[in-house]
């Protein structure tokens, strides 16, 4: 495993020695990337999945390259098993420190056409689970005398996008969700808080990102030119995980390459000076 972050400077050693970090949907993207991530500063690792053999593959990784990690199947949907898994990391490394709850599932359609059971599953998967994920933790990282938790949100958590209605309801919710739970533990110095992705190439995201019709309007719409990288979310993930947020609780960190600080105006530069160094161009 590599030291380094995405840009090739050292990923700064030791914020997570000592510590016990919990991440779910850890068997690719965003989750396998903090997973590594903590691992390269130190932490104590136990990781969850649906996807039990990817998952027990990214833990072997990370194993072999001297960071303690451990691998559980777990559908994250499902309070019981949420609730399991948080037990086998205390007993495993000793405690619990940070709880990264990452997993979650796409969704497409409008709302004539979407199945009634979609909704719910995406409302199990991408919302229920991270209630479930805070509650199984809080009470061991009171015992510790505080912790961090940090849940993967969206953009889509920010607005509304054609199309993921759903989607856009589920990540609302794990938005308002974190800054009500972050209020009521923060006197407990349990500081939660989330990450705002924009288009990041995963498995998840990538055939929307790369699709032939979509993928000029992002060249367009993202200031930074480009779709981001699940070790740029990992990084702001790791950051409020680690005492260098001390003082921040309630937040939601956008990283999207600056794609929600513009209006949805037209480029009206590009349109009409003619801008070649802009986006829209
Ligand atoms: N990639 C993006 O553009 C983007 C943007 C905004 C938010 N997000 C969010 O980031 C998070 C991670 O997604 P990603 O892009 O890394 O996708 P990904 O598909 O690469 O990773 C998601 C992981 O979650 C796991 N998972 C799915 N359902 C699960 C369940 N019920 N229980 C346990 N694990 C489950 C999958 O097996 C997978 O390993 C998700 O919450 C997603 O909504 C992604």
């Amino acid at each position: 495993m590599s030291n380094q972050n995405a840009h090739g400077s050292p990923a700064g050693g030791t914020r997570f020695a000592g510590k016990v970090v919990l991440v779910t949907g850890a068997a690719s993207g965003i989750g396998a990337a903090a997973a590594r991530r903590f691992a390269a500063e130190g932490a104590s690792l136990m990781l969850a999945d649906v996807n039990a053999a990817g998952v027990a593959e990214v833990a072997r990784e990370i194993d072999a390259s001297s960071a303690r990690a451990a691998s559980r199947e777990t559908d994250v949907s499902d309070f019981a098993q949420v609730e399991a898994l948080t037990t086998e990391a205390v007993e495993r490394f000793g405690g619990l420190d940070v709880v990264f709850n990452n997993a979650g599932i796409g969704a497409f359609g409008k709302t004539p056409d979407i199945d009634i059971a979609a909704w719910h599953r995406t409302f199990e998967v991408d919302v229920h689970s991270v209630f479930y994920g805070c509650r199984a933790a809080i009470p061991h990282l009171r015992a510790r005398g505080g912790g961090a938790i940090v849940n993967t949100a969206s953009i889509s958590g920010l607005g509304g996008d054609y199309g993921l209605s759903a989607y856009n309801a589920a990540k609302g919710a794990v938005v308002n969700y974190t800054r009500a739970a972050a209020i009521e533990h923060a006197r407990e110095n349990i500081r939660i808080n989330a990450v705002c992705p924009g288009p990041i190439e995963t498995t998840l995201a990538t055939p929307l990102i790369r699709h032939e019709r979509v993928a000029p309007e992002y060249a367009k719409a993202i200031p930074m030119g480009r779709p981001g990288r699940a070790e740029e979310v990992a990084a702001a993930a790791a950051f409020l995980a680690s005492n260098d947020a001390s003082y921040v609780t309630g937040a939601m960190i956008v990283v999207d390459g600056g794609l929600t600080a513009a209006t949805g105006q037209p480029n009206f530069h590009a349109l009409l000076v003619g801008d070649a160094d802009s986006s829209g161009s």
